[in-house]
């Protein structure tokens, strides 16, 4: 494997801090170009330190004096503020992991994209918003996306890229979250705490509450539907408790083909790291005689009613799977703030989407008014709850 030049966005979370693990293990494949994060300056400049990059960035512009002050010595170049984290993006490293949450990921994804770059897309938001955008821009572009999300990276694996005709059906699995076996009532005085408790995935809070409603498998499911190109009545989600199948691949000749590993991300995060080639890990290794069996149910839209609120928004396509994103993110950062309940945030989802059809959008700056009128209107919606 030659030395690649390489950018992390979203340094500080944990895809982030899982691609600098792997980066650690042999170093002298890596040189870092770039790593930015939205307020932890402790992170970001002690990750700079051990790495050596080049340049640091702060999202929020305010933090600017504290981030000189920790990288004093350093040597890295240092800016602030998101018009800091596109430029960072745009130049520098050929390979760039996309791991800020949520929308806010966008603008430098699309960057990247736009300057060819090779994206490893952890951000999975910046595709469910953008997704026609997104695929445009990277062909147009000459830039390769390289799915991070586990499912994906396994689909990406068992894909034939050469002839998706021959692909019948892509079976996302769904570990099923922390809930799998509650009732809806006993859902209704679910805590921050239990949500962001996932039963076999160490992530951060914004995707742990994710899991906990489904709603990461329907951002997933759209998210498939953008990167392999074979229709929505194709991509199944069957839940799989044990997290060990992390997706398949069915063909027109009935056979089966599955991506499996021990639930650690650093699996896929080293295949889009060392992608074409593979690298070592220091991954737990896979022993089928001690996970003993596999467990298959199918995925309960009625217990999770996200996962059919994401369907349909993708079935509808327009404008409708940015407006269910961003309604999302505003309903789970309510949630985590404890403004609202866990059942609450599906039902501001629909709300929003009940109550705001815009027309499709066609250009990037589409998608962020669009963006910022849901999260408006999904506010109005948490207000009307609160009440
Ligand atoms: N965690 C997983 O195992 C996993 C698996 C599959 C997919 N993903 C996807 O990967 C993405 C990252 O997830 P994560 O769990 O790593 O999240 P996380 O732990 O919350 O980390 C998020 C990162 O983004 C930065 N950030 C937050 N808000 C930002 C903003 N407005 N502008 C710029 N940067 C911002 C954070 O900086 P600060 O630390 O300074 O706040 C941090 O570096 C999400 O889209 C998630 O769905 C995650």
């Amino acid at each position: 494997m030659s030395r690649k030049s390489v950018t992390i966005l979203g340094a500080t979370g944990s895809v982030g801090s899982s691609t600098l693990n792997l980066i650690a293990q042999t170093p002298d494949r890596f040189d870092v170009v770039a790593l930015t994060a939205q307020r932890d300056v402790a992170g970001l400049a002690a990750a700079v330190r051990a790495t050596g990059a080049r340049q640091a960035v702060i999202g929020d512009p305010a933090l600017y004096g504290a981030l000189k002050d920790a990288l004093a010595g350093s040597g890295a170049e240092m800016s602030a503020g998101p018009d800091a984290i596109v430029d960072a993006a745009r130049t520098g490293a050929d390979w760039t992991m996309a791991s800020i949450v949520g929308c806010a990921g966008l603008p430098p994804v699309m960057a990247a994209l736009e300057a060819g770059k090779t994206v490893a897309l952890a951000n999975k938001e910046s595709l469910v918003s953008a997704g026609a955008l997104m695929m445009a821009a990277a062909t147009d572009n000459g830039a390769r996306l390289l799915p991070v999300d586990s499912e994906h990276n396994a689909i990406f694996q068992c894909f034939d890229h050469d002839a998706p005709e021959r692909i019948a059906r892509i079976v996302l699995t769904a570990s099923g979250g922390p809930f799998r076996d509650w009732t809806r009532d006993a859902m209704a005085s679910v805590t921050p705490e239990q949500a962001v408790k996932h039963p076999n995935w160490s992530m951060g809070a914004k995707i742990s509450v994710d899991s906990a409603t489904m709603m990461n498998k329907g951002l997933e499911l759209i998210e498939a539907f953008h990167l392999f190109p074979v229709g929505l009545d194709r991509l199944d989600i069957l839940v799989h408790r044990q997290s060990v199948i992390h997706s398949m691949v069915e063909y027109i000749d009935g056979s089966v083909i599955a991506q499996l590993g021990t639930p650690d991300m650093r699996t896929p995060i080293a295949y889009a790291l060392a992608w074409p080639d593979r690298m070592e890990t220091p991954c737990e290794r896979l022993d089928l005689a001690k996970v003993g069996r596999l467990d298959f149910e199918p995925a309960d839209d009625i217990r999770f009613p996200a996962i059919a609120l994401a369907r349909d928004a993708l079935a509808a396509g327009g404008a409708r799977p940015a407006i269910l994103n961003a309604a999302n993110e505003q309903a789970v950062a309510a949630f985590l703030a404890r403004r609202i309940g866990f059942l609450d945030i599906a039902a501001i989802v629909r709300d929003t989407l009940e109550r705001y059809d815009p027309p499709a959008p066609r250009t990037l700056d589409d998608v962020f008014a669009i963006d910022r009128e849901a999260r408006i209107r999904a506010d109005a919606a948490m207000e009307t709850i609160a009440e």
